[in-house]
């Protein structure tokens, strides 16, 4: 399946996507036909992304544009239009996180996380709407968590946020249907990313990659192409069934039991 240019013809719009598991979505998702936009805040590494991806035979253009401001993200399908004439896929991927307990967390802290994950994500949607209205079709994926299921001691904020972005994905997927648009989700586990790394799992990189892979019953972290990949078989015609649905992929580490240690079995 996966051989064929899929894509082909089709523009994805991917926020956050200059770097991380953003960068490769993009770059997947170009190698399988998409003329990819990648929008964020920081140019710099947006250009070096898209330079990137053109580099390796795909197509790409670079837009700044920071999700929490409405003008920002509407200029942005504006430019996808304007490059590509059309918006197919919206890859709602960009949001912020760092480790704080909850009764220390500022209240800048929790607006900032909250407005670039839950606005960020419903004003994107929102602008890429027309097209894919005018379109009769259009496919948006939302980034979540695993912990949009559950608790995530340390990230109040980012839980909270996630679990708004699991409500949008259900309510959207049911009022926008009707006009051709699904709305699906991915809850990754642990995918090792710089930003993640620096903000999340501080210490020892080697001693906090062990730790993890001790709590994933499949015994290893997430392979950024295993969730590219499933991001792909979703966005596709070979998923037109799938709407309002969360996926989650994690090596088993959302079933894990805390006192299960499968080295001792
Ligand atoms: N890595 C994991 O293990 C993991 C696990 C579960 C879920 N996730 C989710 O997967 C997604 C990507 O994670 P990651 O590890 O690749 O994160 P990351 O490396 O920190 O990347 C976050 C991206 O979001 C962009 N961004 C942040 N604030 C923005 C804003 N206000 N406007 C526009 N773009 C903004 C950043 O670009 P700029 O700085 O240029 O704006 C950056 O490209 C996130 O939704 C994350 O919650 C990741």
């Amino acid at each position: 399946m996966f051989r064929d240019r899929i894509f082909e013809g089709k523009v994805a719009v991917i926020t956050g996507g200059g770097s991380g598991l953003g960068k490769s979505f993009a770059r997947r998702f170009a190698e399988l036909g998409a003329r990819t936009v990648l929008a964020s805040r920081g140019l710099e590494r947006l250009t070096a992304a898209r330079d990137q991806i053109v580099a390796e035979g795909g197509e790409a253009i670079a837009v700044a544009a920071d999700v929490r401001k409405p003008e920002d993200v509407e200029a942005v399908m504006r430019a996808a239009h304007d490059a590509y004439g059309r918006i197919d896929i919206l890859i709602n991927n960009a949001a912020g996180n760092f480790l704080c307990p909850a009764e220390k967390l500022s209240s800048n802290g929790w607006r900032s996380v909250v407005d670039i994950v839950l606005n960020g994500t419903f004003f994107c949607s929102r602008a890429a709407f027309p097209y894919m209205q005018e379109q009769k079709s259009g496919r948006i994926l939302n980034i979540l968590a695993t912990y949009a299921f559950g608790a995530s001691p340390g990230t109040v904020h980012s839980a909270s946020a996630k679990a708004g972005v699991l409500a949008m994905t259900r309510t959207l997927a049911v009022e926008w249907a009707r006009y051709g648009i699904l709305v699906k989700a991915i809850a990754p586990g642990f995918f090792p990313t710089p930003g993640a790394a620096e903000r999340l799992w501080p210490g020892d990189p080697e001693e906090q990659l062990a730790r993890m892979r001790r709590t994933v019953p499949v015994g290893r972290t997430g392979e950024h192409a295993e969730l590219a990949n499933l991001a792909a078989y979703l966005c596709s015609d070979y998923a037109n069934y799938i709407t309002g649905e969360a996926v989650v992929i994690d090596g088993g580490m959302s079933w894990n039991h805390p006192l299960f240690e499968w080295e001792k079995l």
